[in-house]
């Protein structure tokens, strides 16, 4: 039994969740009108060679060119099962080089043996070098009429833009986690594999947008549980631990209780659970405790996401993120997890700074203008004495009076020049007409990319808020730190995208890359600051602490 190959649709309409490619792949061969070069991209497992087959059949059926193949003669039979001559498939991977891709110029003159064209599918197109790519193009520019090219792609950005000008692109999305579950709910009823229904959706969430793996998955649990597939085997072979654990860490964690938070974590790995099985684990608890406290997704963090607030949230996600670092960089981490582990069980005590000082009336990332208070005269004795800024402000004092304050001490202490003076001014009344500078291009838009797409995937949020972001008119670039993040702003791209587009009715295009150390930290000084607090901080030497 291999379900992904048994299961490997045969016709157009039996690809799940792919119809903007293979309805224009049946309109194309219904109308005649073929390329000669097709570029299919996406994630893997998704039915891109698939496709590619199931399009060779289309136009070699021995019916004549079809959006429909009859999978009966025998051309489709032989390309149904690799056997075609004229239909060949080369791995990318393997044959990188100038001299597969010549010795494919060669072959390529001959007429096909047997069908109506002969289609080239390649895989993993870039994998390529660039000579064999210099020497592919050549072909391209005049391919012999019967030779039709299909390349496949997880990764098309690799593809030199000289060859994808040449080929009609098409996009393959990830499979949702309801198309996945259908089409494997289909496959269990065939093979007479029972699952329990979340059982199901478990895979199908975990496939994470792969039919493939999807499929691959059923077949390992339905060899690996004797009976019918519960969630807890599907839990024991992917190593995940259950989400009650969860729950109840984190309740603890809100009752500020460290030594039941670490008891149950231990136990855990007591149970056989690896650092990166806890640590990943935790993540999606968190991702799933995220999605219930911002859009009220009823899942099995519903409950508890009523009774954490969102300061604690951010921190948890801070510390699940602090974690998977620890896990994947440390000697010994399980030090790391317990370290981070206590950090939790202070939930209960922490204050977020931008809450501290949001009561101070200063606002770091709200688009809020700080309130400016109408004069009231103040009572002589009630007036601050300049020179004497105690400890404990008055809360009412706006960040004006608060400068002024400071400011006027300053003066006492040194005399100051006439365009340090002015300086100062300035940076009064930046705080003052913070409103509009916020309103400009720069500080602004990245807030608010970053606001929106914090509505909708918090988490991803948090790492791409973490990196270095250039915001050029409608190219977004996000340096991230290591493999981990990029996989994981990659996974989300089109979704980021989606949203963008939905906010802002722009079509923006998203490159991912992971970039060193130095290039973060050099944005990382700007941040979230506003302009006014940015100078205000430069004038008295003040630094942002991070960690909340
Ligand atoms: N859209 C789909 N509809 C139905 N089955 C699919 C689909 N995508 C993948 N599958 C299943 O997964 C198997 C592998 O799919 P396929 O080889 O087409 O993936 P791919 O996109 O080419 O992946 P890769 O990039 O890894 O080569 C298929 O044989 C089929 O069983
Ligand atoms: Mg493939
Ligand atoms: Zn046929």
């Amino acid at each position: 039994m291999n379900l992904p190959v048994k299961y490997r649709p045969k016709t157009f309409e039996e690809v799940a969740g792919q119809q903007h490619v293979t309805r224009t792949l049946q309109n194309a061969l219904k109308t005649g009108r073929i390329s000669q070069a097709y570029l299919f991209a996406g994630p893997r497992g998704v039915g891109k060679t698939t496709t590619a087959r199931i399009l060779a059949k289309g136009l070699n059926c021995e019916k004549g060119v079809t959006p429909h193949p009859c999978n009966q003669c025998e051309i489709c039979r032989e390309i149904d099962e690799g056997k075609s001559l004229d239909v060949i498939e080369i791995d990318g991977a393997s044959n990188r080089g100038i001299e597969e891709i010549r010795s494919l110029r060669e072959k390529i003159r001959f007429t096909p043996a047997k069908a109506r064209y002969k289609v080239y599918i390649i895989d993993e197109v870039h994998m390529l070098t660039t000579e064999a790519f210099n020497a592919l193009l050549k072909t391209l520019e005049e391919p012999p009429p019967h030779v039709i090219f299909i390349f496949a792609t997880t990764e098309p950005r690799k593809i030199p833009e000289t060859v994808i000008s040449r080929t009609q692109r098409f996009d393959f999305r990830p499979l949702s986690k309801k198309e996945i579950a259908e089409r494997l709910k289909f496959v269990a009823e065939k093979e007479g594999i029972e699952v329990h229904p979340d059982a199901l959706m478990r895979i199908a969430k975990y496939a994470d947008g792969s039919l493939r793996d999807g499929l691959a998955l059923l077949e390992q649990l339905y060899v690996f549980s004797n009976g019918p597939i519960k969630v807890e085997d599907v839990n024991q072979v992917l190593g995940i631990i259950d989400e009650e654990i969860f729950v109840k860490i984190i309740e603890s964690a809100l009752k500020g209780n460290t030594k039941d938070v670490l008891e149950m974590a231990n136990n855990a790995f007591d149970q056989g659970y690896s650092v990166h099985e806890f640590t990943r684990s935790f993540s999606e608890a968190v991702q799933e405790l995220t999605r219930a406290k911002f859009y009220g997704e009823k899942n099995p963090f519903y409950e508890l996401a009523q009774k954490i607030s969102k300061s604690q949230l951010v921190a948890t996600m801070k510390i699940a993120l602090d974690m998977e670092e620890v896990a994947r960089y440390t000697q010994n981490p399980r030090v790391g997890i317990d370290y981070q582990l206590i950090r939790l069980s202070y939930l209960d005590k922490i204050l977020r700074i931008d809450k501290v000082l949001e009561e101070a009336g200063v606002y770091l990332v709200e688009e809020r203008p700080i309130e400016k208070k109408h004069e009231e005269p103040k009572k002589p004795e009630e007036r601050k004495e300049a020179g004497h800024v105690t400890e404990k402000e008055e809360p009412q004092e706006s960040l004006k009076e608060r400068l002024m304050d400071l400011l006027e001490e300053k003066a006492k202490k040194e005399p100051q020049q006439p365009e340090e003076k002015k300086a100062d001014e300035e940076v009064i009344r930046a705080a003052e007409e913070e409103k509009v500078e916020k309103d400009e291009v720069g500080v602004i838009e990245r807030d608010k990319l970053l606001k929106t797409l914090e509505e909708h995937i918090p988490f991803v949020t948090t790492v791409i808020e973490k990196s270095y972001l250039r915001i050029d008119n409608s190219n977004i670039f996000v340096g991230v730190k290591d493999d981990f993040e990029k996989d994981l702003v990659l996974r989300h791209r089109n979704k980021i995208l989606f949203i963008l587009y939905d906010r802002f009715k722009t079509k923006f295009s998203l490159l991912v890359d992971i970039v060193d150390e130095e290039v973060r930290a050099s944005e990382e000084k700007e941040d979230n600051l506003s302009p006014a607090l940015k100078k205000l901080m430069d004038k008295f030497d003040l630094e942002v602490i991070k960690d909340v």
